[in-house]
């Protein structure tokens, strides 16, 4: 696409707002169908309705076989991982086979059709293969984050209840070797629903001990099938029936799962590709996320893959691996063509090598797009990118639950003016609209909450795991006839959307959504803490850290400090590293409204330097001067 072409998105989103339903069933045809759908939106089901109802479909089939045909011998995958110093290139014929022949063996272990299995790895392409042999035999996967520790995944086995769940030894996190075994171990001794049987991928940085009876070698069981010439074909399944269920931050300590249909997100998922993205079949794309992140899901596996495209599966790191050249490295010597990843990376590449000087040692001329997303990109990150790289940089905000991107800037459709700091405008299927409190709309240029008219488009999640009415309560309570995003923003008199924060208590560290009321759940749960907040941090790397603050109960006897200490671990032993909770202050008490709220909001903006105004309500003022003094020499 021509960058200096009129972009068509004015006229795309216009014919999706005059006739939505014919505009997906338009797109539809992008999908190979077993049955194409009797109907295209049905409002009568579900929550608020339902897409490609009657159809039915395998997503397997998309993203694999039908390439597998018609481009055998392409990358499907390219697995580069400097932290094993290993590349592997796999093509979508290889790619059909190692899945045909894994989705055999999840059979022969008992997993049919709706069936749950979970999937605790790091970022090795037998992840990817164990995601799409789910989906190959109608499984409903649902990956959990390698950095999460066992108290996390113990909750998500009891609340999906995996017959299997599928893992491995180890993963490595720049120069260490985190031992996976013990925290699935761990998980599975802490939850109630046992799963059936686990297949651990040895990796030879750590290999581990396998639980006999319930415990099995991947290698062996591959080779087992291998030798008996077992593949497993694609299952039929309904286009509304779960692909997968993938966990997210909810306010309490307790995860929200986000349930995937099959039949709207691979439709979403090709539209999104060709349109968004601007890829074509046999383009390059890497997507430097983590298949334990709904990026992942989405852009590492199904859609480059349902889209015909070459992904980069990445284990390794922006910096560190071995240096802050490692970007450029993988998109020279891959031909990558469009990149995608968390502003945060940049932040960090910009800390160690603020003038490119790594990037002299490449040439990218495949590289065409740079995309962000995950938290909010701070205009120095965007213009720095824009320099040293010379393309586009296009950021696009999203959330795990609609899977793929609410307001963004459609390069396949020819790309809108970037405006630094905002996403730019609403994609096809997604009416945005900025309202107040009683769900009214407001003017351009006036914060407010951001809410999106239902019915959300294909893609989107249709419900949370057997909880319908939480779902209901989460997201369509508060503004009826409305998606509540839980982000604040407001919107130009151009009509580009700005994100400006969230307003519930999640926070956004390093591009991981993290709650803080869950990790106020871990404080508390400390015999010493009488009470306690914990607020996001401005950071300059990772956008926002944790801070917890904690008045312990009269009579301890230890030092704050020690327990300050004791904090820090118990919040990485419950939630795991990937909360970067590394900082707890003890404080004699905490800043309270007359009525007994704690001041989260003012607190924040006085741990930021901000500038910040005495609430009307506070029971005592001088609390706050007290929250600042404590916070001296600690940040
Ligand atoms: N398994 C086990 N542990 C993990 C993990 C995994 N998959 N991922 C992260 N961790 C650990 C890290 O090792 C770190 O542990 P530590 O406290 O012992 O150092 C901790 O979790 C925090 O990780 P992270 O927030 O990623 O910090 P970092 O300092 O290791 O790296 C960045 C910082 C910016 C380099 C890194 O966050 C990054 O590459 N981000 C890129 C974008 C991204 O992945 N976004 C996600 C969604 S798009
Ligand atoms: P997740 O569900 O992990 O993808 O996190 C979604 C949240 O991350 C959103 O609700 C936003 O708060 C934040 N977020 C994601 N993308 C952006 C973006 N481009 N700009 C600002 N915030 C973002």
């Amino acid at each position: 696409m021509d960058a200096r072409a009129p972009s068509r998105y004015g006229e795309v989103y216009a014919a999706w707002k005059a006739d939505p339903v014919g505009f997906w069933g338009d797109q539809a045809a992008a999908i190979d169908w077993i049955t194409p759908p009797e109907t295209i939106f049905d409002p009568g089901q579900g929550a608020y309705g339902r897409w490609f109802v009657g159809g039915v479909c395998n997503t397997c089939f998309n993203a694999v076989d039908r390439h597998a045909a018609a481009r055998p011998d392409q990358a499907a995958i390219i697995y580069d991982s400097p932290v094993t110093g290993t590349q592997r290139r796999i093509s979508y014929a290889a790619l059909k086979e190692e899945v045909a022949t894994f989705a055999a063996v999840l059979q022969d272990l008992g997993v049919g059709k709706g069936d749950r299995v979970i999937v605790y790895m790091p970022m090795v392409p037998e992840a990817a293969v164990a995601m799409l042999a789910c989906a190959r035999i109608g499984a409903i996967h649902s990956v959990v984050f390698g950095g999460f520790a066992a108290k996390e995944l113990a909750t998500r086995i009891d609340d999906c209840h995996p017959k299997v769940i599928v893992s491995a030894s180890c993963g490595i996190e720049g120069s260490k070797v985190i031992a996976y075994k013990p925290l699935l171990d761990g998980a599975i001794d802490l939850s109630m629903a046992k799963p059936e049987a686990c297949i651990i991928l040895q990796r030879p940085q750590a290999e581990a001990s396998l639980v006999p009876g319930r415990d099995h070698d991947w290698a062996g069981l591959v080779a087992h099938a291998r030798a008996a010439g077992r593949q497993a074909d694609c299952v039929p399944v309904a286009a509304t029936d779960p692909l997968y269920v993938l966990y997210t931050s909810g306010t309490t300590g307790k995860p929200k799962g986000v349930v995937r249909d099959n039949g709207g997100h691979m439709v979403a998922l090709a539209w999104s590709m060709a349109n968004l993205y601007g890829m074509r079949p046999g383009d390059v794309f890497w997507a430097a996320s983590d298949v334990g992140w709904v990026v992942g899901h989405s852009y590492i596996v199904y859609a480059p893959l349902i889209a015909g495209v070459t992904s980069i599966l990445y284990e390794g790191k922006p910096v560190g691996t071995p240096d802050p050249g490692a970007y450029w490295r993988v998109i020279a010597e891959h031909g990558v063509n469009a990149l995608f990843t968390a502003p945060t990376a940049f932040r960090a590449i910009k800390k160690e090598d603020p003038k490119a000087d790594h990037l002299k040692r490449y040439t990218l001329p495949t590289f065409r797009t740079l995309f962000l997303a995950g938290e909010r990109a701070d205009p120095d990150t965007v213009v720095w990118a824009e320099t040293i790289l010379g393309v586009p940089v296009i950021d696009h905000w999203w959330q795990t639950e609609t899977g793929w991107c609410i307001v963004g800037n459609p390069v396949g459709l020819g790309a809108l003016t970037v405006k630094p700091g905002s996403p730019t405008v609403p994609m096809p299927g997604y009416d945005v609209r900025i309202v107040d409190e009683a769900g009214h709309d407001l003017p351009a240029n006036t914060m407010g909450s951001i809410v999106v008219k239902l019915p959300l488009p294909p893609g989107a999640f249709p419900t949370l795991w057997q909880q319908d009415e939480r779902f209901r309560e989460s997201y369509l309570a508060q503004f009826p006839g409305f998606y509540s995003t839980s982000d604040a923003g407001f919107v130009d008199d151009d009509g580009y959307l700005y994100i400006m924060g969230r307003t519930d208590d999640i926070i956004n560290v390093a591009g991981h959504r993290l709650s803080t009321g869950g990790m106020e759940e871990v404080l508390s749960s400390h015999p010493d803490v009488a009470e306690c907040a914990v607020i996001g941090m401005a950071d300059q790397l990772k956008g926002e850290v944790p801070c917890g603050f904690v008045v312990l109960k009269a009579g301890v006897n230890k030092r704050p400090d020690e327990v300050e200490k004791e904090l820090v671990a118990l919040v990485r032993e419950k939630i795991g590293p990937v909360a970067a909770f590394k900082l707890a202050i003890a404080v004699s008490r905490l800043p309270k409204t007359r009525s007994g709220k704690i001041l989260r909001g003012t607190m924040k903006k006085i741990a930021d330097g901000g500038e910040w105004s005495m609430p009307a309500t506070i029971d005592d003022p001088a609390v706050l001067a007290e929250i600042a003094e404590a916070l001296k020499d600690r940040r």
